[in-house]
């Protein structure tokens, strides 16, 4: 059992301002959870609180239902992976991954065992004699990975471990770590500010802002349901437009639509980017700007007066009009002020 529970937790480095403010979270044994949010919002400072390599200003932290608010880093049995790798320079691949069961005084056949296995299963054995400057970065990145693996942690940390990473190697790694989760049954507490990220390796999604949790569920549910326009906006790519809506009734382009809620003033709607050619309605607009991504290409365009974007085929017919077709079932309603769901 590993489980990793936060209980009103708080942090503040200066003694005012709170970048932790009051986090509440159960992560479960075995579980791979995904904090997301921009830079700034308090990821890092989340993981070093449960490493404990930061002190709490208040709240709990329990590992396997035990506080361990006093327990000094060592004694937590977390293995940390920064982005920055954090590799011993003038040691080799072996000695790297073999320094944290040196530290604890393991045995020396048992640690060449365990090494070996590591770098195998980490397709490291060729260059276990390497320094980490002989190294590509994807090969330093699984060095970092073998070195938290090879200790059988209760908790693994991993801090954006992949943004040091080109993009194909990052999307190569992303199945990697999620196959390890699966061969470990570990608990993987994984920070990125990469939606897609996210998106592809949690079990659970825990999208933050200013230090608060904003929503935490499944990826489906993150996506489908938004709990706010926070949310809805980092996940994704949705558009948001203000209307004004009598009597259940609004108007987008001058083309009206019926809510199937009783909502009334002004409000913002939601519609993502791909689903603006999917629905009913149809409004042409101009567009302003055509991008070309690979496999499709992205519109931007005004509706009242609001800029917008549809994701549309590459075989979609695009001529001085484009043609939206939008649908009230795709739409998604927010409070103005609060940004809350309504
Ligand atoms: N050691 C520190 N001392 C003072 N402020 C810090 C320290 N570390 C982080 N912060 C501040 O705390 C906030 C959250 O930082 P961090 O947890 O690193 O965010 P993230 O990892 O999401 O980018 C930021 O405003 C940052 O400037
Ligand atoms: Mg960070």
């Amino acid at each position: 059992m590993s489980s990793v529970i936060l209980k009103n937790l708080v942090k503040s480095y200066d003694g005012e301002k709170n970048v932790i403010n009051n986090i509440n979270l159960e992560i479960k044994d075995k579980e791979f959870v995904v904090l997301v949010g921009s830079s700034g919002c308090g990821k890092s400072t989340i993981l070093r609180l449960i490493a404990g390599l930061e002190d709490i200003t208040s709240g709990e932290i329990l590992i396997d239902e035990k506080i361990v608010n006093n327990i000094h880093p060592k004694d937590r049995d977390i293995a940390f992976v920064f982005q920055s790798y954090a590799l011993y320079p003038h040691m080799s691949v072996y000695d790297n991954i073999a320094f944290g069961l040196k530290m604890r005084k393991y045995d020396k056949k048992l640690i060449k065992e365990k090494v070996l296995e590591v770098a195998k299963a980490l397709n490291l054995d060729e260059l276990l004699e390497r320094k980490p400057k002989q190294l590509s970065g994807g090969q330093r990145q699984r060095v970092a990975l073998g070195r938290a693996i090879v200790r059988n942690p209760k908790v693994f940390l991993m801090d954006e471990p992949l943004s040091n990473l080109d993009a194909n190697l990052r999307v190569h790694m992303r199945s990697e770590i999620k196959r390890l989760h699966k061969k470990l049954k570990t608990t993987f507490i994984y920070v990125t500010h990469d939606q897609t990220e996210a998106l592809t390796m949690g079990d659970r999604i825990v999208v933050l802002d200013k230090g608060k949790i904003q929503q935490a569920d499944t990826p489906e549910v993150i996506y489908n349901k938004p709990a706010n326009k926070f949310v809805a906006g980092f996940i994704g790519q949705m558009n948001f437009i203000d209307i004004e809506v009598n009597n259940q009734c609004f108007e987008i382009n001058g083309h009206r639509f019926k809510t199937e809620k009783a909502i009334s003033g002004s409000v913002i709607i939601g519609i993502r980017a791909e689903k603006m050619i999917l629905g009913d309605v149809s409004i042409p607009v101009i567009p302003e700007i055509i991008e070309m991504t690979g496999g499709e290409r992205i519109v931007y365009f005004n509706l009242n007066n609001c800029k917008c974007c549809a994701k549309i085929p590459l075989d979609y017919k695009i001529g001085e009009n484009l043609e939206l077709k939008i649908s009230i079932k795709d739409m998604y309603f927010f409070d103005k002020e609060s940004g809350e769901v309504i």
